[in-house]
């Protein structure tokens, strides 16, 4: 036989109260000097040069439409590893595991916006500024993949929009693409690399390697 506790007069919710209470004051104390910085403080501004936001840089519109507008610059030519061709059934592929894992919001559309730069320094430039000029108004970046075009495109990231624009590239091998990039006066601020190697691991490794 299961032996029950005695019945109390007072409901068990209500039994556990005087410790609960001291928790709940804690926590509506924590809510209202959040509640206060986010009213009081001001504004953390993450950009590098402060611009009006423009009405077409948010995601969702006024009239309930959302959209992630996503630029991709890379060379059409596919004697390049990483080309358009090449890269675009990867896109496809990681846009289907986005909207399995529900990573963003399902009613979130995305546009891929693809520009073809030759892996050429001045049309990569260019097409940075076409993507995210007031008629495409692209949210992130993804390229160049040619080191020669990701720098002038990782340089002028930090100072497009108001918070800048995050340049993603599996690409940026060559030394400067390694220095810190935590602040604005850091030249490729606005660049994450997701590559694994750059030359200076790679020379590193030799040296590490002939050394044994
Ligand atoms: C692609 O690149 C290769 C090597 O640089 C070049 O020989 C070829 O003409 C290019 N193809 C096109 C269509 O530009």
């Amino acid at each position: 036989m299961v032996r029950r506790p005695a019945a109390s007069p007072v409901s068990p919710v209500l039994q556990r109260r005087p410790k609960d209470a001291g928790t709940w004051f804690l926590f509506v104390n924590v809510l209202i000097v959040v509640g206060l910085g986010i009213v009081m403080l001001p504004p953390v501004d993450a950009g590098c040069r402060p611009l009006v936001r423009k009405e077409c840089e948010k995601i969702c519109r006024t009239n309930g439409n959302c959209e992630l507008r996503i630029v991709v610059i890379m060379p059409a030519n596919t004697s390049v590893e990483a080309s358009l061709p090449r890269v675009r059934p990867v896109l496809e592929k990681a846009e289907e595991h986005i909207r399995r894992r529900a990573i963003i919001p399902a009613k979130v559309a995305i546009r891929w916006i693809s520009y073809d730069d030759r892996c050429e320094q001045a049309r990569a430039t260019v097409m940075a500024m076409d993507g995210t000029g007031s008629e495409t108004c692209g949210h992130v970046i993804l390229g160049p993949t040619c080191d020669f075009a990701l720098a002038p495109v990782a340089r002028i990231a930090r100072y497009i929009y108001n918070d800048g624009i995050p340049v993603l590239t599996g690409a940026g091998y060559t030394f400067d693409f390694e220095e810190p990039k935590t602040f604005c006066e850091n030249e490729f601020h606005m660049l994450i690399r997701t590559g694994l190697v750059s030359f200076k691991r790679m020379a590193y490794f030799m040296i590490d390697l002939i050394r044994q």
